[in-house]
């Protein structure tokens, strides 16, 4: 084995390979060799003798966070016209904010910002929109590569219903997607994912033209669904042979056919559910961006009693954060107001909403989010001391959760390599 082909982490290694429970090693070592997780040890094996530790002393080594849902170019717009709903929210700020991206010296600087916070946050998966801007979605692409962070990015698709200024001509809109494509598909790291934007903003022939690029190319596919009552509504009258919005997506085979998450899936009717769960779609659940819109309150316990794979999602510019800590409180926040008038859905714990903000959404990425044998090292070394008294380390991950910020986070690895920071 050489030296530089392996890693080795000390410390306190908390981890959720199932829902139900934290795994905790304490004063373990976790190796990894060509980026994926080899074992953990409570004494260093002899092959590994030789080669130098990274000592976490006191601190916590847990799993990078994976943000399975945001919008990159909103980064600009965070907190701005929240006092909107979605549909005026995107007319009055959104559109506008992403027109700036046809100049690739916006799109740099945002960019940059985006993708420097997405670090600092400790989240290490990034699944994103850009814009309908080519040029500036491969500038997103090469930021991101660039700082080592593994990311799906999209290029928006738009061509209906929306201000001229974001109208794409439908042809060329396919053409530059292709080519996003072709310049992305084979990178280790950054890759392209299909993201019609939603079903409102596309018509049926742009519709059909992504649903057969996702085969083609058997690349994975993003886009929002059944965030807001208004949205739906309006799904209704544009699409009239749908008699749910998801059938929208499903027969233009953008509904599980590739790997597919669905931002939002905050109304849910029983068939949508069970479609969610038979076509293996994966809702992301955005809670900051369901309150900032006043959107409503995702069935999360529903959705996972029923079989749906469910992933966390920051959403920015709607959601004002994109810190996934924060999120997974949001998450356990409003799965316990939820639980008070919808008496059969149990509020959500720590372990299982870690595990969703971990493993659950990082198996979009492969095998990504826990520490078991195989799994890409993609950690984060968080040393919060304990104010006031002692703390276990089960108990320092619960109060970094709820209390931390990104100066408590250390080290980060992506792949095994170590994150400049
Ligand atoms: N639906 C369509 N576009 C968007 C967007 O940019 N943000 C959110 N939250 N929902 C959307
Ligand atoms: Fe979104």
């Amino acid at each position: 084995m050489q030296k530089g082909e392996v890693v080795i982490l000390r410390g306190n290694i908390v981890f959720t390979p199932e829902e139900k429970s934290f795994s905790v090693y304490e004063n373990s070592y976790l190796v990894a060799c060509h980026g994926r997780v080899e074992g953990i040890f409570t004494k260093l094996p002899e092959q590994y003798q030789n080669i130098s530790v990274h000592d976490c002393g006191n601190g916590l080594i847990i799993p990078g966070f994976v943000d399975l849902h945001t919008h990159a170019s909103q980064y600009g717009q965070r907190g701005l016209g929240l006092d909107y709903t979605l549909l005026d929210w995107l007319r009055e700020y959104t559109f506008k904010e992403e027109n700036k991206f046809s100049d690739p010296v916006y799109a740099t600087h945002t960019y940059q910002a985006f993708t420097e916070e997405v670090i600092a946050q400790g989240t290490t998966r990034v699944v994103a929109f850009a814009t309908i801007h080519q040029q500036s979605t491969r500038i997103l692409c090469e930021i991101l590569a660039r700082r080592g962070v593994g990311a799906y990015v999209g290029k928006v698709n738009m061509d209906d219903n929306c201000p001229s200024f974001m109208k794409e001509n439908t042809q060329k809109s396919l053409q530059e997607t292709e080519a996003f494509i072709y310049e992305w598909m084979d990178h280790p790291l950054v890759k392209p994912i299909i993201t019609p934007r939603f079903a409102p903003t596309c018509s049926r022939t742009l519709l059909e033209g992504l649903g057969k690029f996702a085969a083609q190319y058997k690349l994975p596919v993003q886009s929002h669904l059944s965030e807001n009552v208004s949205e739906i509504k309006w799904v209704q009258e544009l699409f009239p042979e749908c008699k749910e919005y998801h059938q929208v997506y499903q027969q233009y085979k953008l509904f599980g056919q590739t790997p597919t998450v669905m931002a939002h899936c905050v109304h849910m009717s029983e068939e949508a559910i069970q479609s969610m769960r038979e076509n293996q779609v994966i809702a992301v659940h955005c809670p900051d961006s369901n309150m900032n819109l006043t959107s409503g309150i995702m069935p999360l316990r529903k959705l996972l009693n029923n079989g749906v794979k469910v992933g966390l999602g920051t959403d920015i510019g709607a959601g004002h954060s994109l810190s996934m800590p924060q999120t997974i409180v949001k998450t356990i926040q409003l799965s316990k107001i939820r639980s008070l008038f919808e008496k059969k859905e149990e509020p959500l714990t720590l372990s299982e909403v870690f595990y969703l903000a971990t493993k659950g959404g990082g198996n979009f990425f492969g095998r990504v989010g826990s520490f078991e044998r195989g799994y890409w090292l993609d950690a984060l070394v968080i040393s919060q001391e304990a104010a006031v008294t002692p703390l276990s380390p089960l108990e320092k991950l619960q109060q970094f959760i709820y209390t931390g910020t990104p100066a408590c986070i250390t080290a980060r690895y992506i792949n095994g390599k170590k994150i400049n920071f």
